[in-house]
């Protein structure tokens, strides 16, 4: 029996975690959920948008599956998504997008995963005002070799363990001399380790043109944190959307996974979220423990339920009637059939 954290976060967190949970729980794999609260809904709830239950409860679990936060612009909490990463130490953010045969989009054949540094960059929170007028800000990206040099290592293995041919570092090290220069310095010092894995360098801009005109190139990506926060999103536009990509935070003794996508205000209690990008980081969840026969009869069922594209929410079938809730029983029950 697996304990796990479940925080079902703001927005549209609630329904498709609910949604994901259900087809989870349909594998068999016998799972404990502990559920706990994190984001706005915390911090309208408890005062605090990360309340010590929670911690406390990740750190006796160190396996979490997290529905999306609500971060206010601006002003407000700082991000309890960076704040988890940070404090967890969960170093790499590997996010894959991969092209599904019932999902029209521009390209087929997209398979790229991006390996995002997940606990420094311009996200490592060092950011104030410069000027009691508050008219001038300022925020600092922090490199270390250290972190550099376990992502770019984590890319790699992953390229190996995975059956990949390839890693592009995308980079400005052009501009930004230090710290992108420390990065892809250390990429290129740590590319001949691995002689069975091609290696690539490019540049941040470039990096996205390239994407959008010809992705079927790229194969792991691995950059900064602010890149790949934002690469990531590029690449879910690829493959359909938001609503389907998965992604998992890695450390040396905690995980957490969660869609790449965020709460969704526009569309929330309307039961039209898709569940796909949870229920697929359910699947990323399942393998990290080792249940890898049930992770692919959710992969299997999700490409099943999809493929057939009856049972999807509109943003895959705009004739669908089916919502949030519909089609986390459809892969549920394809699940179960299995
Ligand atoms: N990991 C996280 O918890 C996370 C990630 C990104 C953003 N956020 C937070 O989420 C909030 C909203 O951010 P945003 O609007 O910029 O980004 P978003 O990802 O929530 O939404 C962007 C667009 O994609 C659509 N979308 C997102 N998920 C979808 C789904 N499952 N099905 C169908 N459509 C979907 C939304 O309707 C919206 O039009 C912000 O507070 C932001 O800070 C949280």
């Amino acid at each position: 029996m697996y304990t796990i954290t479940l925080i079902k976060g703001d927005g549209i967190g609630p329904s498709i975690m609910d949604a994901a949970v259900k087809v989870i729980n349909a594998t068999g794999v016998a799972i404990k959920w502990e559920e706990a609260y994190a984001g706005l809904a915390a911090f309208e709830q408890f005062g605090n948008p990360l309340p010590d239950e929670t911690l406390a409860s990740f750190d006796k679990n160190r396996v979490a599956f997290k529905g999306p936060l609500t971060t206010v612009v601006g002003s407000g909490f700082r991000s309890i998504n960076v704040a988890l990463r940070q404090q967890y130490d969960l170093y790499a953010n590997v996010r894959p997008a991969k092209s599904w045969a019932g999902v029209k989009t521009r390209y087929d054949n997209v398979d790229i995963v991006i390996v995002r540094e997940n606990t420094e960059g311009l996200y490592a929170g060092l950011e104030h005002y410069l000027t009691p007028k508050k008219d001038i800000a300022e925020s600092i990206a922090v490199v270390t070799r250290t972190a550099s040099e376990r992502i770019i290592h984590y890319a790699f293995k992953y390229a190996q363990d995975n059956q990949r041919k390839k890693v592009t570092v995308c980079h400005k090290a052009n501009i930004l001399k230090y710290t992108q220069g420390l990065f892809l310095d250390i990429a290129r010092e740590i590319a001949p380790q691995y002689p069975d894995i091609q290696f690539d360098e490019k540049i941040i801009d470039a990096s996205c043109m390239h994407l959008v005109m010809n992705p079927q190139q790229f194969d792991v990506i691995v950059c900064t944190n602010m890149f790949g926060d934002i690469l990531s999103d590029l690449t879910a536009g690829l493959v359909g959307g938001l609503g389907l990509i998965p992604g998992a935070n890695i450390g040396a003794d905690a995980a957490l996974f969660e869609a790449v996508h965020g709460s969704a205000p526009d569309i929330a209690g309307k039961n039209i979220a898709n569940p796909t990008a949870v229920i697929m980081a359910g699947a990323m969840m399942l393998a990290h423990l080792g249940e890898t026969a049930a992770a692919q009869r959710v992969v299997t069922a999700v490409e099943t339920v999809i493929n057939e594209g009856l049972h999807v929410t509109a943003d895959l079938n705009p004739n669908s009637t089916a919502g949030t809730i519909e089609m986390g029983d459809a892969i549920a029950n394809a699940v179960t059939a299995a």
